[in-house]
């Protein structure tokens, strides 16, 4: 037997194994929620606190340091054989959740990290590997999502620290009470010895399950923006007002949704999404007044994704001239579509395919932290298949074995990047 195909078998061995804890402890963090009956982590929340005090331990039996930092990003760190003044390996994902979320997106990719060094034993690289578990990706509590990826590279100022919740604490007021509260916690940000991110994540749709593949490799993620879209109108008696008469922003919301539909659809790879609506003052027999709109708008090219919110932005004025309301709209986040290092991105592609694993590349629809750590640090991405493409759901699932395919390329990726990682140093 060759060397390579020895260091092949052990590998898958030792990536099974793992696969079977990781998914193991999939299931159990899903039980750190902050709603029963379903999953639910926000950024800053006890539920995620409850995450970091089970993860915790694992880490430190595998040999690493463990702190939380300002913005309650969780961080462990596996020393470099060579000292202090290596080059670090990142790997991480986020620990947050969307509302009534499944048990994988985000935590399978922090788990991962950890996995890689417990795959490991008591082998050290010429190179740290810092895992990080992201306080909040999905946006879910302040709208604004990547809170815990924007911190550590700088990025978590401005407006963004003004965007309150739904109790109206601002993101400055939550940072203030958890590093209050916490004095133990460190300073969110980036080693400047970072050579590399790697994050591992669910696919979260069909693709890679329609073409029988385990693993995809990604090289580009689509921007996105998220706006509000609010019309007012006249609240009024629902029995007296005769229809053509009312000024109901109601129903000119769900005119203009439909025209979000159609518009989306004449771009190619456009998708708008509005996820949220509240209608006031919500009687049953009161006319709406006001409604308020969530968008959600993603294209790989920022140019489209632009023209894409303009003609939703021109179609909700265009409604509610033609009813009697106001519009008003806002784009309160936006990021552009990234590309991936195209060396790391052909590591992990390298990676995969000594492991015996073909794969795809792809772009992320889904926006993902890798999407803002890679202007400041080269990063790569690995898809794993999700059954039936469902994600961002309780049913949300992924195969024990396409996790061992993905421990199993990690360990190949980390016996390569020695090599990367020494021309860096
Ligand atoms: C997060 O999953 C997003 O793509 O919004
Ligand atoms: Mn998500
Ligand atoms: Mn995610």
């Amino acid at each position: 037997m060759s060397l390579t195909s020895t260091r092949e078998t052990s590998h898958a061995g030792v990536a099974s194994e793992a696969a079977a804890r990781l998914m193991h402890r999939c299931k159990l963090l899903a039980r750190c929620t902050e709603k029963p009956g379903e999953i639910l982590r926000t950024f800053l929340s006890p539920a995620v606190d409850d995450v970091h005090r089970a993860i915790r331990p694992w880490m430190e039996a595998a040999g690493m340091s463990v702190a939380v930092d300002r913005v309650g990003n969780l961080r462990g760190l596996y020393p470099a054989e060579g000292g202090e003044n290596t080059p670090r390996l990142l790997i991480g994902s986020h620990l947050d959740t969307v509302p009534n979320a499944g048990a994988y997106d985000g935590v399978l990719g922090v788990l991962m990290g950890l996995a890689l060094v417990e795959a490991s034993g008591e082998r050290r690289y010429p190179f740290a590997i810092e895992v990080l578990g992201f306080s909040d990706e999905e946006g879910t509590r302040f709208g604004a999502p990547f809170l815990g990826s924007r911190a550590v590279v700088g990025e978590l100022e401005g407006g963004l620290l003004e965007c309150v919740d739904a109790g109206g604490v601002s993101v400055a007021q939550a940072l203030r009470s958890y590093a209050a509260q916490r004095p133990e916690t460190v300073a969110a940000t980036l080693s400047d010895k970072s050579a590399a991110y790697v994050e591992f994540h669910i696919e979260q749709g069909p693709v890679l399950e329609s073409r029988n593949l385990a693993l995809g490799i990604v090289e580009g993620l689509a921007g996105q923006s998220r706006c509000s879209v609010e019309f007012r109108g006249q609240a009024g008696h629902a029995g007296t007002n005769p229809m053509k008469l009312r000024k109901d922003a109601l129903a000119g919301a769900a005119e203009w949704m439909m025209g979000v539909e159609a518009i989306a659809r004449r771009f190619e790879n456009g998708v708008a999404t509005v996820g949220q609506i509240a209608a006031e003052p919500g009687g049953v027999n009161v006319i709406p007044g006001v409604v308020r709109c969530s968008l959600d708008v993603r294209h790989a090219e920022d140019g489209v994704r632009c023209a894409i919110v303009r003609a939703i932005f021109e179609e909700a004025h265009a409604v509610a001239a033609r009813r009697g309301l106001q519009a008003e709209v806002a784009q309160y986040h936006e990021h552009p579509a990234v590309r991936l290092d195209a060396g790391l991105v052909g590591l992990t592609e390298r990676a995969a395919g000594q492991s015996g694993y073909a794969t795809i590349r792809m772009t992320s629809g889904a926006g993902h932290d890798a999407m803002v750590i890679a202007p400041r640090v080269p990063s790569a991405m690995v898809f794993l298949r999700s059954p039936g493409g469902i994600s961002h759901h309780p049913d949300e699932s992924v195969a024990e074995a396409d996790v061992a395919a993905a421990v199993h390329m990690g360990l190949i990726f980390l016996d390569e990047f020695t090599t990367y990682a020494r021309g860096k140093d």
